[in-house]
């Protein structure tokens, strides 16, 4: 098989880049990436000399580009995971959101239809849902929960994911969507909450807690939830929506003090700061679909997880003290000082 991954420089993307140019020796994966601030090459470089790997740097708004590319390559599969994806940065500046998530999904739907597919995968979040309320741990998002965005982001998530249900419905593209909980794991850019905390403390800074510390996120390790769109690519139905994550719920203030016993400081780092606008309270996956009709249940558990990705950061400093000496200083200041 032919599969075009988009957005394989990023961290979610590149790490399934790696797991399957390793996996499937027999199949031809192409990674089509823009570069913005959140691709890097240097997460690619392991595979970058592999027969079955190939890179283009294109933008997926890019009609001309994207269509010269599909007909040159006429993939079978196309995996998007291109996107603008920081919320804190969408509320910063929507602009970009629209075109990449919205517009270059657009763009790749329309190659899709003009040169066949078998399979169009649209990446999507959770967070098209919304939120859940902090006092009902009774609650979980099915595949059925009404989308309620809160951010330029996860609105920007949710006008994709309904043209990809157009595009299935009115031209009967074969399309699947999946909606994932926060992946964490290697690779993972330092602007979010996980690898922010674990850079800040081993550069000796404090980690800035938002608000009270009390929002839960379902984290999943990044490698789980490649295996699982695998899956869906493989054996999911076209048309079909699968949630991905569950219950790895943690509260934020949980998750920094795991971070801090791991690196063996104390509680005196957290640092609490002006919340998020909009900030969603809780989200949690339930995963009774894809487990029932492909099999799939994440492997690893938080405390095992967050151990290899805190051993992954201290082993790979040069991959993120490189991006953290650049322009990411400029945001940092944007997003922190004063907060
Ligand atoms: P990321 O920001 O680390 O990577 C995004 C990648 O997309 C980068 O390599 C960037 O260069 C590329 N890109 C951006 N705009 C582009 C464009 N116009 N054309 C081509 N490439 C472009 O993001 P991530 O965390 O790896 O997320 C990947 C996907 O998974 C996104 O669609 C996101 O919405 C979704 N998702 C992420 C999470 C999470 O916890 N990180 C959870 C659920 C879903
Ligand atoms: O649920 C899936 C989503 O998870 C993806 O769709 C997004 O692309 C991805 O970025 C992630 O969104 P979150 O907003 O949940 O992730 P983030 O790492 O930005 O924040 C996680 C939690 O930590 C959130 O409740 C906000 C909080 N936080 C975050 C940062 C960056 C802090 O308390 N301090 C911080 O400095």
């Amino acid at each position: 098989m032919k599969i075009i991954v988009t957005g394989g420089a990023g961290f979610i993307g590149g790490n399934f880049c790696h797991y399957m140019v390793n996996t499937y020796p027999e199949d031809s994966i192409i990674c089509v990436d823009k570069l913005t601030y959140a691709g890097n090459m240097e997460t690619l470089a392991p595979i970058m000399e592999k027969d079955n790997f190939t890179f283009y740097k294109t933008d997926i708004a890019d009609r001309t580009a994207i269509f010269e590319l599909f007909q040159k390559e006429h993939p079978d599969v196309v995996v998007n995971f291109a996107a603008e994806s920081h919320v804190d940065r969408s509320i910063l500046d929507p602009a970009v959101f629209l075109r990449t998530n919205i517009l270059g999904t657009g763009v790749l739907l329309d190659a899709c239809r003009e040169y066949g597919i078998k399979r169009y995968h649209q990446v999507s979040t959770d967070e098209v849902y919304g939120d859940l309320p902090l006092d009902r741990p009774d609650l979980f998002f099915t595949e059925e929960t009404p989308l309620h965005t809160s951010s330029p982001y996860s609105a920007s998530k949710a006008s994709a994911d309904l043209l990809v249900l157009a595009y299935v419905r009115t031209y009967k593209l074969p399309c699947t969507i999946s909606r994932c909980s926060n992946n964490y794991g290697p690779y993972h850019f330092p602007e979010k909450f996980i690898p922010l905390m674990i850079a800040n403390v081993l550069n000796g800074k404090k980690i800035p807690v938002y608000g009270k510390g009390e929002n839960v996120r379902d984290w999943l390790f990044v490698e789980d939830h490649c295996i699982a769109i695998d899956q869906i690519i493989r054996k999911g139905t076209a048309g079909e929506i699968y949630n991905i994550g569950g219950h790895n719920e943690r509260t934020n203030l949980e998750v920094a003090k795991t971070v801090l016993h791991e690196l063996g400081k104390g509680e005196d780092f957290i640092e609490y700061v002006t919340d998020r606008p909009g900030h969603d309270r809780r989200y949690a996956i339930d995963p009774a679909k894809i487990h029932r009709e492909l099999g799939w249940l994440p492997k690893t558990p938080f405390e095992e997880g967050i151990k290899k990705t805190i051993a992954w950061y201290l082993e790979n400093r040069g991959w993120w003290e490189n991006i953290i000496s650049g322009e990411y200083q400029n945001y940092y200041e944007t997003m922190y000082h004063n907060r």
